[in-house]
């Protein structure tokens, strides 16, 4: 218990050790503690920008959308890196909304969807901008010359922490720069409005959700495309709230029908190959490259 507590503070000091070595932005971070209490001041103007092309994706990587054949390794892969890399630093971080969904149908993406949602802890949210904001993940991935950088970007509004904030929903982003796909990190925090009318463990997302303390922790561990990957402990609830129970028996969806033995999203008409594509095995994952596993490992 103790040893274990011991590598693992061990393991979170050298993650930090090497990206304190990046002096670029780092210079700037000196101080651990930010205000983890009040509103942290005013609502500001949007920080992160969608494409003009596309709201799934960062213009400041890509200039079109990926061909519709294309986009499922890249979505598999940018959830498959940012578990790992959130498992390796040590940050607390669970799927939520579609991404649930999706896991509770066959532990993989929808593929109908170009949409991915994590949540993380108030607590990770200070840790990541105080040690991660803008670091680079390098990975190598099978059938992928030279491999993808991935960028892990913080919000510097994750502070201010009331919902009138509706600019700044998004606290993170995980970034796949080389096609500009993301994924949106939102912090689930303290609803200090329902805590002072008496809701004990009254939680809520700058994107207005609101949830309650024992409907996500403790979190489950399950797999998700391939990786461990956290579940929030109400997971049934939490879908059948979200998407009424009907999400979680109708096996036809969005031009797809779900089959029971393979356990695929099949395309109910037109090309078959696509859904193979989404369905294909998963037994090689990327395999991170950049000094942090070097650390660890
Ligand atoms: C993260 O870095 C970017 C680029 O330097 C900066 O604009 C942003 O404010 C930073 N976020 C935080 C939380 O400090």
């Amino acid at each position: 218990m103790w040893l274990s507590w011991l590598s693992r503070s061990l393991v979170l000091l050298v993650a930090i050790a090497q990206v304190r070595a990046d002096a670029d932005f780092m210079s700037v971070r000196t101080s651990l503690a930010k205000d983890y209490s009040g509103k942290g001041g005013d609502p500001g103007e949007k920080y992160f920008h969608e494409s003009t092309f596309h709201h799934h994706y960062d213009g400041r990587f890509a200039s079109n959308t990926l061909p519709e054949s294309e986009s499922a390794p890249y979505l598999s892969a940018l959830i498959q890196t940012y578990l790992s890399t959130m498992s390796d630093i040590g940050a607390e971080t669970w799927i939520m909304h579609g991404t649930l969904l999706a896991w509770w149908w066959n532990q993989k993406i929808f593929p109908w969807d170009s949409d991915l949602d994590v949540q993380i802890s108030e607590p990770t949210i200070h840790f990541l901008a105080e040690y991660y904001n803008m670091t680079e993940h390098h990975f190598n991935l099978p059938g992928v010359e030279g491999g993808r950088t991935y960028l892990l970007e913080i919000n510097p509004h994750y502070v201010v922490r009331t919902t009138a904030d509706w600019r700044n929903v998004i606290d993170a982003r995980w970034i796949d720069t080389s096609s500009g796909l993301f994924i949106d990190i939102t912090a689930v925090r303290k609803d200090d409005d329902r805590r002072r009318a008496g809701r004990k463990g009254a939680m809520m997302c700058k994107d207005k959700h609101r949830y309650e303390e024992n409907d996500i922790w403790p979190l489950r561990e399950s797999l998700f495309e391939g990786v461990s990957v956290k579940i929030p402990y109400e997971y049934t609830k939490l879908l059948q709230e979200e998407y009424g129970s009907k999400s979680m028996t109708q096996t036809s969806f969005e031009g797809h029908k779900f089959n029971e033995d393979t356990k695929i999203w099949d395309r109910i008409r037109g090309n078959k190959h696509l859904s193979r594509l989404r369905g294909r095995s998963l037994d090689e994952l990327p395999s991170r490259t950049s000094p942090l596993e070097h650390r660890l490992s």
